[in-house]
């Protein structure tokens, strides 16, 4: 039955339950709670610790470093998340169907703040995955050309970054040649391209990489039409591979998570322990460079690493005993992956200065360190382990958006063919092939960094209506069986928005309108299409006892 009427109406949970339980959805419940935690450490570590932790210690051109105070900001945002976690399991051990956020606002903001949440978790899924898949493509390129194989450059870089970098080269080849930049136009062009090009770029050696990565790929492009070709080959290969696997089913895709899981978990506590007994004190003075603002800096930058574990209440459909094991999953990956954070944190900071960090290199940190120290074999592993990790990442994701997509068409706000499940498989094939190639085919194009900041931004809004919606369904129907229930309320929830507030005003103003104008795009959607479609049009509307 819908609740309210228009956009605001509601749809009702035991109603949402008992659809899905009368066999509605076909999808096979199969997975118990430690392949719940697994899932969810699968989500969490991946790209945000093998990659952002150098930048959340050193800072860039626009924020200060946290340095070795990177543990309070792992901390922090542990805590942080620990508040959303605690509502995400509330609501997945009460609504264990395969929407995750999207279905719980549902049932507690009406349709359209669900309409804007399913959009918005695209943002969190398909485009995390997008900014996940370009640096797995950057640390595979790493490891092949470790291994002596060369990808050329045109195949490991997105179009704008080439030509930015492009715009650089060849300002600087007129200035060497002294032909000056004629026409003022001309001279804005240049100023404005190098101007972006360097904007995250401190120092003279990273600018030196991009700029000659940059011209490779120009000069090295094929050409069709006049138009050169320059696309990010790794980045798509692996989405598409990873969609093949998830077509094919969950199980398999399950086991295939736990042995990356046990690789990446098994690699970590390599670099802890090993590096422990490189650790120097005097690194730790002074303990915090940056103060507080490089504290909040990083806060704001290791977020990206830990989301993912929201990302468990997507295979709530799938799960044997969702009310007890959901919980365990959400609250059990982000207490072991907090853990396995500010260790290897600790351990990071610990074992070389600062200024060991150069722009250039402060994308692999871990290994940095270890090279550092000379451990060449262990650093091989670590690089390893990172494709491993970003693989698994790139697998729970994938997984997540169609079991989003599924439950928006179900309900009417999709297509219907977007509910479609595979006759023998048993998975979402339709949604899963479309995310695949959506994904691929950004990840093909577009710039890590902004990928990153979206990724952030939608995420934290979910989080944020997550924890409003737990608040609300406690004062509307309080009766309702609750087998996990958040803590002293309702004041978990309430710290929870006001952190994710926090955090995400340390984003950039441009990731704000890119924001705005996709919950933009979102609206004029869903009052064109879902707003008429919608399930619950068929449901006469009914005042709630
Ligand atoms: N937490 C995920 C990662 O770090 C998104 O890759």
């Amino acid at each position: 039955m819908a609740l309210g009427s228009g956009f605001l109406r509601r749809k009702e949970i035991s109603e949402i339950i008992a659809e899905a339980e009368s066999g509605g959805t076909g999808l096979k419940r199969v997975l118990g709670p430690g392949n719940l935690v697994l899932l969810g450490i699968g989500a969490i570590i991946g790209a945000g610790i093998f990659a952002t932790v150098g930048t959340a210690a050193v800072g860039d051109a626009a924020r200060p470093g946290a340095g070795p105070a990177l543990v309070i900001s792992f901390v922090l945002t542990g805590v942080a998340c620990g508040f959303a976690a605690l509502c995400y399991a509330e609501f997945a051990s009460m609504v264990p169907i395969s929407g995750s956020a999207y279905t719980y606002a549902y049932t507690t903001l009406g349709e359209l703040v669900a309409w804007i949440i399913g959009w918005d978790l695209i943002i969190e899924y398909a485009v995390g995955n997008v900014a996940v898949a370009i640096s797995w493509s950057g640390y595979f390129d790493q490891m092949m050309k470790g291994l002596g194989f060369h990808i050329p450059a045109w195949l490991t870089i997105d179009y704008r970054t080439a030509f930015q970098g492009e715009h650089v080269w060849r300002v600087v080849e007129m200035l060497k040649s002294g032909a000056g930049i004629d026409s003022i136009t001309e001279y804005a062009t240049a100023v404005g391209k190098v101007r972006g090009f360097l904007a995250d770029k401190v120092d003279l050696a990273t600018i030196q990489a991009g700029v000659t990565k940059a011209h490779a790929a120009v000069a090295g492009a094929p050409h069709l039409g006049g138009v050169p070709i320059i696309f990010n080959l790794p980045a798509v290969l692996i989405v598409l591979a990873i969609t093949a696997v998830l077509v094919v089913g969950i199980r398999e895709s399950a086991a295939f998570n736990a042995v990356m899981v046990f690789i990446k978990l098994a690699v970590l506590a390599l670099f802890v322990i090993v590096g422990i007994f490189y650790i120097d004190s005097k690194n730790y003075t002074p303990f915090a460079p940056g103060g507080w603002a490089g504290i909040r800096a990083g806060a704001a930058i290791v977020f990206f690493a830990y989301i993912g574990f929201d990302s468990v209440s997507t295979v709530a459909e799938e799960c044997k005993n969702p009310g007890r094991d959901m919980p365990i999953g959400i609250i059990g990956s982000l207490v072991i992956c907090t853990v396995v954070y500010i260790a290897v944190a600790a351990v990071l900071t610990g074992m070389i200065p600062l200024s060991a960090f150069t722009q250039e290199n402060k994308a692999e940190p871990l290994t940095v360190a270890l090279n550092w120290h000379k451990l060449a074999w262990i650093s091989g592993i670590v690089a390893f382990g990172s494709v491993v990790a970003h693989t698994c990442v790139l697998l729970v994701f994938q997984l997540g958006q169609p079991r989003i997509f599924f439950s928006m068409s179900r309900d009417g706000l999709l297509p219907r063919v977007f509910a479609a499940v595979h006759p023998r498989f048993r998975t979402p094939h339709v949604t899963t092939i479309v995310t695949g190639v959506l994904v691929a085919a950004c990840a093909a194009f577009t710039n890590i960094d902004e990928m990153v900041d979206l990724t952030n931004i939608g995420t934290l809004f979910a989080f944020i209506l997550v924890c409003a919606g737990i608040i609300i369904l406690r004062y509307r129907e309080p009766e309702r069986k609750r087998p996990f229930r958040v803590p002293f309320m309702p004041w978990t929830p309430i710290l929870g928005i006001v952190s994710c507030i926090y955090l995400a005003t340390g984003l950039p103003g441009v990731t704000w309108w890119r924001f705005a104008v996709w919950l933009g795009v979102g609206l004029v959607i869903y009052f064109l299409y879902g707003f008429r479609k919608s399930a619950l049009n068929n449901k006469p509307p009914r005042v709630p006892r």
